[in-house]
């Protein structure tokens, strides 16, 4: 390779990471080119609004109004991917600088949890890097981490807080003691929460993060549409309040494990135990926890969100690119990528945690302690704590170890009854 040839970037997209990787290149310019072999250098840029003041002097790139006609720039050899959206145009410009041959690097998590492996076999097919690490927690090098530094090992399990917004949402509650709708309007405030914060809240986005990480940590197809996901916006102050009696905190955590039942996929709020470093990770952090069967249990903490450390990730990126270091995307080719099927989580055993509101009157823990029994399910530990405002009261019940099947059964019977006075919490215990 010819050092004195710099890399050629065009970026797509100049709002906060953008930006955040025009400053990062401005300012390390003299370390990422001795790291890299040769320099970086944006030329070109393509954004919605040219006029926008950005505190950036954008006169020296050129300016394309058509993001996809980047991928045919003739002056960029990598093309920079910071607009999001599953389809549209960050997929057009994908699929277009992929098919000229040129390096392609995004950050668009849903993309890559809908069109990953077509766009991994379109990047193999061209001999052209496809490289995505800012697109799981930002600025936490996991996918380094498990496709290169854990490479060497079968990984059975991967799982982590996965969104920032959430665990800010968590965070807050716990510490103040403050409702859900009050805190999420504080995380859209600075900027955590995604255009739709229903991605966040609801576990979307989380579970397109995890259905990369289980494709690089498993070495399967990526399965995005095999994750079940549910999110926080119905976990409420008193369940954090039983959780941190019971000696928990309660965190989004999305969870994958390959076994013989096929893969596992789950984003759901977990009671996670106060010794368990996931229990630490507060405010709009993420954390991935990865189990090696040589490594044994490795720790990747980070900001999940940000310009600088989501810039930060998109720059590793190109410097590996410019020092010609890059393989198939998802750590082995696509076409040897396994299919497995969806796992029953039917048969997965785990203690839960269920939290119901109910009427304050005879027989109702009753009839909930018999659907208990009669699906099966063990009760642990029973708290029922003082009664709400509108005279109805919390029961928090905490399971022995037994098939999530028996629990779902339980739930199934109560629903409808007339003692219930809204919908019951499930949060699975981290086990
Ligand atoms: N909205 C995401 C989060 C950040 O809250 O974690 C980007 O993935």
């Amino acid at each position: 390779m010819n050092d004195t040839i710099p890399l050629r970037v065009a970026l797509a997209g100049l709002g906060t990471v953008g930006g955040g990787v025009i400053r990062l290149l401005d300012a390390n310019r003299d370390l990422i080119t001795r790291r890299a072999g040769r320099p970086i250098e944006v030329v070109a840029v393509s954004a919605r609004d040219r006029s926008k003041d950005r505190g950036i002097d954008l006169s020296r790139f050129a300016w394309v109004d058509d993001t996809r006609e980047l991928a045919g720039h003739d002056a960029a050899d990598v093309v920079v991917e910071l607009i999001g959206g599953s389809d549209g145009p960050a997929l057009t410009l994908a699929r277009a600088t992929l098919a000229a041959g040129k390096g392609f690097v995004t950050a668009n998590k849903a993309m890559l949890a809908h069109h990953g492996l077509a766009l991994a076999q379109a990047a193999e097919a061209a001999g052209a890097p496809l490289k995505f690490e800012a697109a799981v927690a930002g600025g936490i090098p996991v996918i380094k981490g498990l496709r290169e530094g854990a490479a060497a090992n079968a990984i059975g399990r991967v799982y982590g807080i996965l969104n920032g917004t959430c665990n800010f949402i968590l965070s807050k509650m716990e510490a103040e003691g403050r409702d859900f709708a009050e805190v999420l309007a504080e995380a859209q405030a600075l900027g955590y929460a995604e255009a739709d914060p229903s991605f966040d809240i609801d576990g979307v986005d989380a579970a397109h993060k995890l259905s990369i990480l289980a494709s690089i940590a498993f070495g399967t197809q990526p399965a995005f549409a095999d994750v079940s996901a549910t999110g926080v916006r119905h976990v409420i102050a008193a369940d954090i309040a039983e959780a941190a009696a019971l000696g928990y905190k309660v965190r989004l955590v999305g969870v994958a494990e390959a076994g013989p039942g096929g893969l596992f996929q789950r984003v759901h709020p977990h009671l996670v135990p106060i010794d368990h470093p996931l229990a630490h990770v507060t405010g709009s952090l993420n954390a991935v926890v990865a189990e090696g069967n040589f490594v044994g249990r490795l720790f990747f903490q980070g900001a999940g969100a940000g310009d600088g450390p989501t810039a930060s990730a998109v720059v590793a990126d190109l410097i590996d690119i410019a020092r010609g270091e890059f393989g198939p995307p998802y750590a082995m080719p696509a076409a040897a990528l396994a299919a497995e099927p969806k796992a029953d989580s039917g048969e997965r055993r785990g203690r839960a945690y269920l939290r119901f509101t109910v009427e304050d009157k005879v027989g109702v823990l009753a009839e909930i302690a018999a659907a208990m029994r009669d699906a099966g399910v063990s009760i642990e530990s029973l708290i029922q704590r003082g009664v709400t405002d509108d005279g109805s009261a919390i029961v928090a019940i905490v399971t022995h170890e037994g098939p999530e099947r028996c629990v779902a059964q339980a739930l199934e019977k109560l629903r409808g009854s007339q003692s219930l006075a809204g919908q019951p919490l499930w949060m699975h215990i981290l086990g």
